[in-house]
């Protein structure tokens, strides 16, 4: 069976050789064509997103990566440093791959990051939280309204994004330009992730408040390679090589035994089975790495049987997949208990799905052999099976069968992407779940970006190591990281009738996460009727920035919400150190 499906494969050979060298069946030659046409869409669609000359980003700053053009339902006429740093690695990768008309574009995200880094914004000073603030207006300054904040994924991406091209600057005689111009915004970077890797935040999809499993990925691999940058540089990285692996430490505690659970620390009421563990695997994707599952490689038996776990949520939640057979690709979106635009299928999830496994096959064919083991078997039998446990050496039969069947289970990812991608190739961010029209943001940047790097993979080409290989033993017992907690006494005036109860909620877990039956209570012990003090000191993690309000309960257990907008607060860096906020109930 296994030698039938090569033997097959091998008369389209001849007529249609896929990028990776493998034979390709006859059906996937019109991908290979969506793929030629699609590319030359997906770059042009990048480049016109970013300003000062992109065709759809006039009126953005130079360097500036618009999201998407879309001005209204939904309004991303805002730069993201999650969506800006993943859309730059992936043109640094293409520059250092031979484009090197890009160059310019380089210099100016430089310069433009450079800048964002020291507006203050409601995530904080540059010092003291901002870096953390998931978006800017296009014009560089702060973005004051309410989200969800902070977002800590920024920093560590924008370092990967920002080392990529420092090492390549190295590599190519430019030192100067590289200890510098970027070195100052890495070492920002990476002294913020140091800083509140532990805490709380964002996730992503900025919606979770917890522990999100890609900030922690994207956090550990920025902090390996930016050590071994600051090394190369004679820079230090204060706490990055000791950061490094607690956090490897702490990621391994997202395995549940059959998935990554994408989101911990937080009651979301989900599964966990989110894309976001896919988009994690192939962000750390180490073209020198074994199959590593501690660092949940693409190859890595964890992160197939993830994929597995990932995309099987989605069959049975979108009309667009009916139909479609165990082992078959299906459209894919964020997690399954979305609704978000009534929850769809996204292009840049579905493309993830598709990279994550042409990784793989770069990753098995550069080490030669394949291993399907248990936890890896339920992913490989979906695809082949028949297929048993072992390790399968590169000339054999069942390791072309492996290369073969996934390599074409990733095209038919892409293949749906084709199938819901209108005539013009514009990639907006979703497609419908019923229908499979375009829905959302028109040219979202990121999905054009994902094309690019899922396409990348399939044609062989990866990005630099990060030094995965020295970075993937994690300690046996994880330290919890030194605890720096402030004291903050909140005092509120507020005149209140018998019965009623001020709380403060806000956007801390030790504030409720903004839940108003886990409000903290305000005590009314030095209440008076000429000074109507409800006070609580609260311990709270030292420099966090945080929105938050009062609320009072009546007896009758109605919440009243204080007037808009909500108030902020950032806390101090003294380990231990006391303050004091006065309000007044509005
Ligand atoms: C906008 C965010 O960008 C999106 O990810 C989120 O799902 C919605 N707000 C709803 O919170
Ligand atoms: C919503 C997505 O959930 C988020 O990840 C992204 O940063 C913004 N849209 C902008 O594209």
């Amino acid at each position: 069976m296994l030698l039938t499906s090569i033997g097959r494969a091998l008369p389209a050979f001849l007529l249609f050789t896929g990028a990776l060298g493998t034979p390709v069946e006859q059906r996937q030659a019109s991908v290979d064509t969506f793929i030629t046409s699609q590319r030359a869409v997906s770059i042009e669609g990048v480049l016109a997103n970013i300003g000062a000359d992109g065709s759809k980003a006039q009126g953005a700053a130079a360097g500036i990566v618009v999201a998407s053009p879309s001005r209204s339902n939904p309004d991303y006429w805002y730069t993201w440093t999650r969506d800006s740093a993943l859309t730059y690695k992936a043109l640094v990768e293409r520059f250092i791959a031979g484009d090197t008309t890009l160059r310019k574009k380089l210099d100016e995200y430089v310069s433009s990051q450079t800048y964002l880094q020291t507006v203050s914004n409601p995530s904080g000073g540059p010092d003291t939280g901002g870096l953390g603030e998931p978006k800017f207006n296009v014009d560089r300054t702060a973005f004051t309204g309410a989200w969800g904040r902070p977002q800590r994924d920024g920093p560590p991406l924008r370092a990967t994004a920002l080392t990529l091209y420092a090492n390549w600057l190295i590599a190519n005689g430019n030192t100067t330009q590289a200890a510098n111009t970027l070195w100052p915004i890495i070492a920002k970077d990476l002294a913020y992730a140091v800083k509140y890797w532990n805490q709380t935040g964002f996730d992503l999809w900025e919606e979770v408040n917890g522990s999100s499993f890609f900030t922690l990925a994207a956090t550990h691999r920025a902090l390996a390679e930016g050590a071994a940058l600051a090394t190369k540089l004679s820079k230090t990285c204060d706490g990055c090589a000791t950061a490094a692996p607690q956090i490897l430490c702490f990621l391994q505690g997202f395995w549940t035994g059959s998935y990554i659970d994408s989101n911990i620390n937080v009651n979301d009421g989900r599964t966990g089975k989110d894309v976001n563990s896919i988009i994690s695997s192939i962000h750390t994707l180490d073209p020198a790495s074994a199959c590593t599952s501690t660092t949940f490689q693409p190859c890595s038996s964890r992160a197939l049987l993830n994929h597995k776990a990932v995309t099987d949520s989605f069959r049975t939640v979108y009309g667009v997949n009916n139909g479609i057979p165990q082992g078959k690709a299906v459209a894919v979106g964020r997690y399954s208990e979305d609704v978000y635009y009534n929850g769809n299928p996204w292009y840049l999830a579905t493309l993830a799905a598709a990279e994550q496994l042409y990784a793989a096959v770069y990753q098995w064919n550069t080490i030669g052999s394949i291993t399907v083991d248990s936890v890896s078997l339920p992913f490989f039998k979906d695809l082949l099976p028949s297929i048993t446990t072992g390790t399968y050496a590169s000339g054999s039969a069942t390791f072309k069968s492996i290369v073969s069947a996934v390599t074409t289970y990733g095209d038919g990812y892409v293949a749906v992407v084709q199938k819901y991608t209108p005539a013009n190739g514009g990639l907006a961010e979703q497609f419908d779940k019923s229908s499979g029209s375009p829905l959302s943001a028109v040219d979202l940047t990121w999905s054009y970006a994902a094309f690019l790097t899922a396409t990348d993979r399939r044609a062989g080409t990866v990005g630099p190591t990060w030094g995965e290989k020295s970075n993937n033993v994690p300690p046996t017992t994880c330290t919890a990281p030194p605890s720096c907690n402030v004291q903050v006494t909140f005092n509120e005036r507020a005149t209140t009738t018998f019965g009623e109860n001020v709380f403060i909620v806000g956007q801390l877990t030790q504030l409720g996460n903004w839940d108003p039956n886990s409000a903290i209570p305000l005590s009314a012990s030095k209440y008076t009727s000429s000074d109507p003090l409800w006070y609580a000191t609260v311990s709270l993690p030292s420099s966090t920035s945080f929105a938050y309000k009062y609320i009072r309960k009546t007896s009758s257990g109605t919440v009243v919400w204080e007037s808009d907008p909500n108030r902020s607060y950032t806390t101090s860096s003294g380990c231990g150190s006391t303050s004091t906020q006065n309000d007044t109930w509005r």
